[in-house]
């Protein structure tokens, strides 16, 4: 949540940071600012996008070659150019920028309001900044020790890069619980809160630890913890490439990441998938295999549509390994004082690695002494480093805040565990699972051919845009596509849309049904089809308007639906790859109908680093 970017070196910091803001916008886009040291500290924000920073300050003077800059997803204060980062302290002379919340940001507020200081913003991030000025008058100190006092006061997340405009050649930051990373360059660095600012420059980077504070000039690099102690950084080398961060002529990322799922899905299972020699490997759980396989209960913690994977992978676990398994909201999951055992599994899913509540529920489990397993995408997130074994999905950064192939590959990850865990236990038939392994080698190109459908789903999103409400029905393994579904829609369309075990429709939603609203029905698993035929009949005898998705050939739900979308028939454990495909290009080609921003909904943001 929020993008930071910072910049030393020789080159002219304003627009290294802009581009960086430009390609860190997906994780915030309210408001924008940048802070440039040139002898003087100037400052320039705004609200809006990094363009309409842009368009503010053209003309005016941003050069220097040391720089920080922000693009803020609103915590405290509604988004306005003075809420925007960076802010300065109360004597202007530091400029801060920061992602995270300040719990304890009133108490200290009021402290400094005792020793004189008046605040412009509703920002926690001003007070901290204050705080930090504090520290540097009082004490006299250098800014890397002000802010290092000033971080033991303080309870709650940060990443935070601090500039003074009296020690003009450094740059100080910190972080605890909101990822930052440092690119090494020569003779210069880039800092960023996440390393896709950082790509097209270098690909050396160092993700600072929790409670550590990197002292940066153009030409070194300290790094201390909190106690003050030197540490020892890893350099990592990023394998990501430029193009991916691209929209490679498509008109919006989102719609590439929907286009790229044959091939992210197909990555997700290179080298971890044999049907002919009928192996599975998932290296990040050789080292825990016993442990997996006497495991008592697996639980999978997630958020959003993290979760609705999640739900997948329950039905998939259950039916394959024959091993109970809870699927758990992770905010929900970290503060209810749950039951864990050492002997459970817990299971996080997440596309970033960095969303705060899975961050929690993990660390909460690993306390009780579960084992931890983490299938995240970004590679080197904290989750993925604090997890005791993991495997990534490999699909490749998702900049579109809708997700859809991280969601695939989370499905592609988690049949694969399913089905090696039942290998594990032995609780499934073997040419099933032989048959089943097949089948999902053949889902990417099955996939290709539902993405050959597109035209047919963006005329039915032209039939139904103007709805104000939708209601997703499906049951067995396609509920939580239901689920996912209805999550597309409101999130990049704002129509109000739930999903539903279709059965459960009787049980209330059926209320909601007249002539206007329309009604996707999931009916490509064959298992339960009967049952889904007649929650059709019920649909339609209250004259909704009913969206079928259904195998190719089917000719019963053809004659009662009002559209049906065919696609390939699969088994129904992998149907629901084939059924999210048409409800993602629906709520995209409703959204763009509808003049929305599929890339940037409001009020969202990609990665959820506060809770
Ligand atoms: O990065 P994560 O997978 O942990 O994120 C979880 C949710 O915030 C995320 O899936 C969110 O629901 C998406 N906007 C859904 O498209």
């Amino acid at each position: 949540m929020c993008g930071i970017v910072g910049y030393i070196g020789k080159q002219e910091a304003y627009p290294i940071i802009i581009k960086g803001l430009q390609r860190l916008e997906y994780r915030g886009y309210d408001s924008a600012g940048v802070a440039i040291l040139d002898g003087d500290l100037k400052m320039f924000k705004k609200k809006g996008k990094v363009s309409d920073l842009e368009a503010s300050v053209k003309g005016l003077n941003t050069s220097g070659n040391v720089g920080i800059g922000h693009t803020r997803w609103a915590t405290h204060g509604p988004p306005n150019d003075v809420n925007a980062h960076p802010h300065y302290s109360h004597n202007q002379r530091l400029a801060i920028i920061h992602n995270g919340i300040i719990e304890n940001y009133s108490t200290l507020k009021s402290a400094l309001e005792n020793l004189g200081h008046t605040f412009i913003s509703d920002t926690d991030t001003e007070v901290l900044v204050h705080v930090i000025e504090e520290f540097q008058k009082r004490d006299g100190l250098k800014l890397e020790e002000a802010v290092r006092k000033a971080l033991k006061r303080v309870i709650g997340a940060y990443a935070i890069v601090v500039v003074d405009k009296e020690d003009p050649n450094k740059l100080v930051a910190a972080r605890k619980a909101s990822p930052l990373v440092i690119g090494l360059g020569k003779d210069e660095f880039f800092i960023a809160s996440d390393a896709t600012p950082i790509i097209e420059y270098t690909n050396r980077v160092i993700y600072l630890q929790d409670e550590e504070i990197a002292i940066i000039h153009h030409n070194s690099l300290e790094i201390i913890n909190i106690e003050n102690e030197v540490q020892d950084p890893e350099i990592h080398e990023l394998e990501m490439k430029l193009e991916a961060l691209e929209k490679g002529g498509y008109d919006s990322f989102m719609l590439k990441e929907i286009y790229q799922q044959p091939d992210t899905i197909a990555d997700g299972m290179r080298g971890r998938i044999n049907v002919e020699e009928g192996w599975i490997k998932l290296g990040g759980i050789n080292e825990f295999q016993e442990r997996i396989k006497k495991a008592k209960r697996l639980i999978i913690v997630a958020c959003g549509t993290s979760w609705h994977a999640g739900l997948i992978g329950e039905y998939l676990v259950e039916d394959l390994a024959r091993l109970p398994v809870e699927v758990e909201y992770a905010s929900e999951f970290r503060y209810r004082n749950p039951v864990i055992n050492e002997d459970d599994v817990v299971i996080a899913l997440s596309q970033s690695g960095e969303t705060a509540d899975t961050l929690a529920a993990l660390e909460l489990a690993k306390d009780k002494g579960a084992l931890i397993y983490g299938i995240v995408n970004v590679v080197g997130s904290s989750i993925a480093r604090l997890t005791h074994a993991g495997s990534y999905i490999h699909a490749g950064p998702e900049i579109g805040v809708a997700s859809t192939k991280a969601f695939t590959g989370q499905l592609t990850l988690l049949t694969l565990l399913a089905m090696r865990i039942a290998q594990l236990r032995d609780s499934v038939d073997k040419e099933f699972l032989g048959k089943l392994m097949k089948e999902l080698v053949n889902i990417p190109d099955k996939i290709r051919q539902v993405l050959e459908l597109n035209e047919k789903v963006r005329y039915i999103a032209s039939e139904i845009q103007d709805s104000p409400n939708a209601i997703y029905l499906g049951r067995g393994y396609n509920f939580p596509v239901a689920l996912e579904g209805a999550l597309k829609l409101k999130e990049i369309s704002y129509i109000h849309a739930e999903g539903y075990p279709a059965a459960e429709m009787k049980h209330g939603p059926i209320a909601l049904i007249d002539e206007k609203m329309p009604v996707v029905v999931l009916a490509n698993n064959t298992n339960n089809y009967d049952k889904v035929v007649s929650n059709i009949q019920e649909v339609k005898a209250r004259k909704g308007i009913v969206i079928a998705i259904v195998n190719e050939g089917d000719t019963e739900i053809k004659k009662i639906a009002d559209y049906t979308i065919e696609i390939p028939a699969t088994m129904d454990e992998l149907a629901p790859f084939l059924s999210v495909i048409p409800l993602q290009l629906l709520s995209y080609h409703i959204a763009i109908m509808r003049g929305c921003n599929v890339d940037q909904p409001r009020n969202l943001a990609k990665s959820v680093t506060v809770e």
